[in-house]
């Protein structure tokens, strides 16, 4: 048995993911407490460029960035660690904005750790925390302008086309003329680089996909065998993403009593349990425009590999 009881929602959006061929988890369970621990080591690793390659963005960008949007409030979305959010309220609190952070997480790690550690480091900004899944709703309402939403890390690929366009729409309705939208997409580059980043050699990467078995057992009281699964990453061209999956070594099943699930895999079949959407800066700025907002700059790092682009609503 789970340890506590999925929501009829959650159940009801994981038995979705999972029926697609083939099943798919939803990237927000990545996130329990090992999972984030997991996550915050591989934005360390050599090989994984996008989180070091996004912070050089910031700190070159962040008086620019400050100096237009004069935000009295940072809210941020999957905000992770404080790491970003902090090089922008600093900047903004020379400004004398930037007071209040509103961290928007699924994890209870992060957020915690956001809080302590912003007590210490920037004591002069209120921190209000809050736990909630971005794809339910936007979980911030009205406020006094001007607002600047983050949205960083990557993100927004690690959504499919469709449930991007939801969730832009989705900030897009939340905000209101004189706010901002900050969003950092990874950029295509070569297939070696892309497969490097997600096959680093400690192989943390491949420990924070597996970890989603421990999640299965723990959280949706799943009987499910680690070892009759390998760990793979490929970079899919026509999908423009590198797809993270446990590719079954063996025949083996996976079920879920409490949803009335049972999965059977043959040799090579898989779980995709990670995708994440490379752009270029046509093909985001095409779809961040989709949903009516304007492009008000664009930032990107000398060998562009990454890209910050600051949207406002008109
Ligand atoms: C790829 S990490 C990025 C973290 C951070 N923004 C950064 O730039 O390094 C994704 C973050 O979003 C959070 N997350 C994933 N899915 C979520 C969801 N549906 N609702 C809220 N937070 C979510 C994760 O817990 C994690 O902190």
């Amino acid at each position: 048995m789970p340890a506590e009881p999925l929501s009829f929602s959650e159940g009801d959006q994981l038995r979705s993911w999972l029926s697609r061929t083939p099943p798919q988890i939803p990237p927000k369970w990545l996130y329990d407490q090992r999972g984030s621990e997991l996550y915050e080591h591989i934005t360390r690793l050599p090989e994984y460029y996008p989180t070091r390659t996004e912070r050089g963005i910031l700190t070159e960008h962040a008086a620019a960035i400050a100096d237009l949007t004069q935000a009295k409030t940072v809210i941020e979305l999957g905000a992770g660690s404080p790491e970003k959010s902090s090089i922008l309220l600093r900047e903004l609190g020379m400004r004398d904005s930037g007071h209040e952070f509103i961290p928007v997480d699924i994890s209870t790690t992060y957020l915690e750790h956001i809080e302590s550690s912003m007590a210490k480091t920037l004591p002069h900004v209120t921190v209000r925390p809050i736990q909630a899944d971005f794809a339910d709703r936007m979980p911030f309402t009205q406020g006094e302008p001007a607002r600047l939403v983050l949205f960083l890390g990557g993100t927004l690929g690690n959504l499919d086309r469709l449930e991007r366009a939801e969730f832009l729409a989705r900030v897009c309705a939340a905000i209101e003329p004189g706010d901002f939208f900050l969003l950092g997409v990874d950029l295509i580059k070569s297939r070696d680089r892309l497969i490097a980043a997600y096959y680093d050699r400690s192989g943390v990467t491949e420990k924070f996909i597996r970890n989603i078995v421990n999640v299965a057992r723990k959280r949706w009281g799943a009987t499910v065998f680690d070892e009759h699964f390998d760990y793979h990453a490929s970079w899919v061209d026509e999908e423009s993403r590198v797809e993270m999956s446990l590719v079954a070594n063996q025949p083996t099943v996976m079920t879920i009593p409490s949803l009335d699930t049972t999965l059977s895999f043959g040799v090579g079949d898989r779980v995709l349990v990670e995708t994440s959407h490379k752009f270029t800066r046509e093909s985001i700025t095409q779809e961040v425009l989709g949903s009516s907002l304007s492009v008000a700059r664009a930032f990107s790092d000398v060998k562009e590999d990454f890209l910050v682009m600051l949207f406002t609503k008109e």
